[in-house]
């Protein structure tokens, strides 16, 4: 079954055909990188204007180079939340379109669960195991059952971790996108030439969420307080190194404390942040833990993951009726943890046991 993928939820024009939810046959990614450059971030009129341009012979292409024509295509897969809602609609009403006019279904797609899929397209993965998903819009850790079925263990209460990224880079104009930047740039830093704080989130209800908007004022504002080495002058590097530095240890601390919870021996990573060196490099020594990223192609917003997840959507019977829309929110990826703890394949552990990294 060859499915076509869509993708224009935020700063990326892609298509893909992806045949039986797992080989990929075509994944055109058009980015608008350059054009949002000159703003140090995304532009959301310019984004949706792009893919109103772009959207036909991005498609067109994805089904050349997959070697079929239109009429090969069985079913649309295309992201209609969460997103910036202009750029949605243009992919959205597109694939409408087109399985219109082709007389095939279409479906709507969630963008996050998609990501999640990502490294499924790559290798085989048993469910059920930790989900976490980080891009520029969303921090999300989770219990995965199935490819539609994840349960929120935690989230963040304010910014989205690649938000955090793209919001420090902007301040210190150091280019964009602010994730990737950073990641580079970190490298001829000190990590430690600052100290930022952890945030301070109430124990309980909030064990497994995130909070960035601290760090991000810390790094932003209140830079001086926090540096530790005075002999010299700090540059930027040492600022997205210190930086890198925070933002990893308080995602991998939330990440340790559900994997003691649920006792799950896999983590599943998707979103823009999981091409992150040092996110990769600190859950790759999470010891006993098999850690599983998308290749960096596919941690990026892609149509591939799209159709993958589009697969499985209409196998189980899904396809959406024309009146769908786009949306800028998550549905079904709120926090249920409390209400759901039963679920857990083994039960929880106590908090004074704890998961060690290989150094420790
Ligand atoms: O998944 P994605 O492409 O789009 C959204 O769904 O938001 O993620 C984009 C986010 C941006 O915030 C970008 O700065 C961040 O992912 N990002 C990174 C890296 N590459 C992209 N953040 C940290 N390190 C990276 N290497
Ligand atoms: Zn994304």
């Amino acid at each position: 079954m060859f499915i076509l993928g869509i993708e224009t939820s935020c700063d990326e024009c892609s298509a893909a055909v992806v045949e039986d939810g797992k080989q990929i046959l075509s994944n055109i990614i058009a980015s608008q990188v350059k054009d949002h450059l000159p703003f140090n971030g995304v532009v959301p009129e310019i984004a949706s204007r792009l893919h109103t341009e772009w959207i036909y012979s991005v498609v067109d292409e994805a089904v050349k180079s997959a070697g079929l024509v239109k009429t090969d295509i069985h079913g649309i897969a295309v992201t209609n939340r969460p997103g910036l809602v202009g750029s949605l609609l243009v992919g959205l009403s597109f694939a409408k379109g087109l399985a219109f006019s082709l007389k095939i279904p279409f479906v709507g797609v969630d963008h996050m669960k998609a990501h999640l899929y990502a490294a499924h397209l790559e290798q085989e993965i048993e469910y059920p195991y930790l989900g976490v998903l980080v891009s520029g819009g969303h921090t999300l850790i989770g219990s995965v059952h199935s490819f539609d079925d994840i349960m929120i263990l935690g989230t963040t209460i304010d910014d989205a971790v690649g938000e955090a990224f793209d919001k420090v880079a902007r301040h210190y104009e150091l280019g964009y996108p602010g994730g990737v930047v950073i990641d580079k740039l970190s490298r001829d830093g000190d990590p430690d030439f600052f100290d930022f704080p952890d945030p301070s989130l109430h124990k309980g209800d909030h064990d497994f969420d995130v909070s960035y908007s601290g760090l991000k004022t810390a790094v932003i504002n209140q830079l001086e307080m926090f540096r530790v080495i005075k002999e010299r002058e700090y540059t930027k590097a040492d600022i997205a190194a210190s930086f890198q530095r925070a933002a990893v240890d308080i995602l991998v601390s939330r990440v340790k404390r559900a994997l003691e919870k649920t006792r799950y021996k896999r983590i599943v990573t998707g979103g823009g942040v999981a091409a992150n060196s040092l996110f990769r490099k600190e859950l790759n020594r999470l010891d006993g833990i098999e850690t599983i990223f998308p290749s960096i192609k596919l941690c990026t917003d892609n149509g591939a993951m799209v159709a993958g997840i589009g697969y499985h959507l209409m196998k189980t019977g899904g396809s959406d009726s024309f009146g769908v829309t786009a949306s800028p929110r998550v549905y079904g990826l709120e926090k249920k943890y409390k209400k759901h703890a039963d679920r857990y394949d083994q039960p929880p552990i106590s908090d004074s046991e704890s998961l060690s990294t290989h150094d420790e």
